[in-house]
């Protein structure tokens, strides 16, 4: 009997080395410590030996049965240990991960810049605080200009404005329109020149669906010898057809804006009637896109540039109105709202 005990308890802890899964170590323990089990029933028969074997026998059956319980619990918790640092359950569903969305303004900027790069067009950056000299001196618009009313304007005051506030033109305030950076752009450049500066303008409105306090421009310049309106139109009508991937009808109407001359409101047809008149056109057929013009010869002095020599045009295209008719977005508010049901959406 000792003898089979011995070659028992070797098989089993062959067993359980070889043993890779919990499933299987609990199989084994019902094989070899279960009821009817060959070292159970041995174990049962240990009673009937005579005297001298019995006690052997008894000790030995013990100590092995326990030495298998041990092994067997041990291997399982080392199995399971395993399982919670390094095997992955690919069927688990992923955890989401939050990624950001960019706003529908900025992506809609990225594809006005590529595609007035693609034109030729050097892309800048102006500043958003701008002095009055920029914003209107040197623009023709003089002080107490009735033109000056077109822009209300938001002044800074403190900081470092209030010791330049005696030069009238070096009074701070948040740019109302792009043209301040006509400029400064060539205050560092010489024709010919082919730029446009997109960014973030104000002016003190009440707001409403069309109508906010800060907005976006995209200012074009365009200064060389020779050039005329036809090539003011011709930019604009390629420029447009690259956004929308289709020729659009234009309509240019004359305005008056004190830094160009001839001054003229460029219309876009409203894409979506046909013309015809809508909600989203205001049942015009038509919307309102950018001011344009030829840049005024007293402009030009004030930028150093020759007005017998050269001409150029300029634009301010107003972004916000363009993006939404783009992708097709009912009120101009949404976009500085914050809500991030919007922005997702692009
Ligand atoms: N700066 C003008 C505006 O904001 C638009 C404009 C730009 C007009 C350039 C003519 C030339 O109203």
């Amino acid at each position: 009997m000792i003898e089979r005990l011995k070659n028992i308890k070797e098989e089993v802890l062959d067993k359980i080395d070889q043993a890779t899964s919990v499933d299987g170590l609990n199989g084994l323990r019902v094989r070899y410590l279960g009821r009817k089990s060959e070292l159970m029933v041995l174990l049962r028969k240990v009673k009937s030996l005579p005297e001298e074997q019995r006690k052997e026998a008894g000790k030995l059956g013990n100590d092995i049965r326990k030495n298998i319980e041990d092994l067997i619990n041990e291997k399982v918790r080392s199995l399971a240990v395993g399982v919670r640092d390094h095997v992955i359950d690919e069927t688990l569903p992923g955890k989401k991960i939050q990624a950001g969305k960019h706003h529908p303004l900025t992506l809609f900027i990225r594809k006005i810049k590529d595609i007035f790069d693609g034109m030729g067009f050097e892309v800048i950056d102006g500043m958003e605080v701008e002095i009055a000299k920029y914003n209107f001196d040197l623009l023709n618009i003089p002080r107490d200009h009735p033109a000056r009313d077109h822009w209300d304007t938001y002044y800074v005051t403190g900081g470092r404005s209030t010791a330049k506030t005696k030069e009238p033109g070096e009074q701070l305030l948040l740019r109302t329109h792009t043209s301040p950076v006509q400029l400064r752009s060539m205050l560092q450049r010489k024709p010919p020149v082919r730029l446009i500066a997109p960014g973030r303008t104000f002016r003190h409105e009440a707001t409403d669906a069309s109508h906010e306090s800060q907005f976006y421009q995209c200012e074009g310049l365009v200064i060389d010898e020779g050039i005329k309106v036809t090539d003011l139109i011709g930019t604009l009508k390629e420029f447009l057809k690259n956004i929308f991937n289709e020729e659009i009808k234009i309509r240019v109407r004359p305005e008056y804006y004190p830094f160009v001359e001839p001054g003229m409101d460029i219309d876009i047809m409203c894409v979506l009637c046909g013309g015809k008149g809508c909600s989203v056109c205001s049942q015009r057929g038509w919307l309102e896109m950018l001011g344009s013009g030829m840049v005024h010869p007293t402009v030009l002095k004030n930028m150093n540039v020759d007005p017998k020599k050269y001409s150029g045009f300029a634009f301010g295209l107003g972004i916000d109105r363009l993006m939404m008719f783009y992708y097709g977005v009912k009120d101009v508010r949404l976009s500085y709202s914050g809500d991030l049901r919007f922005v997702n959406q692009f």
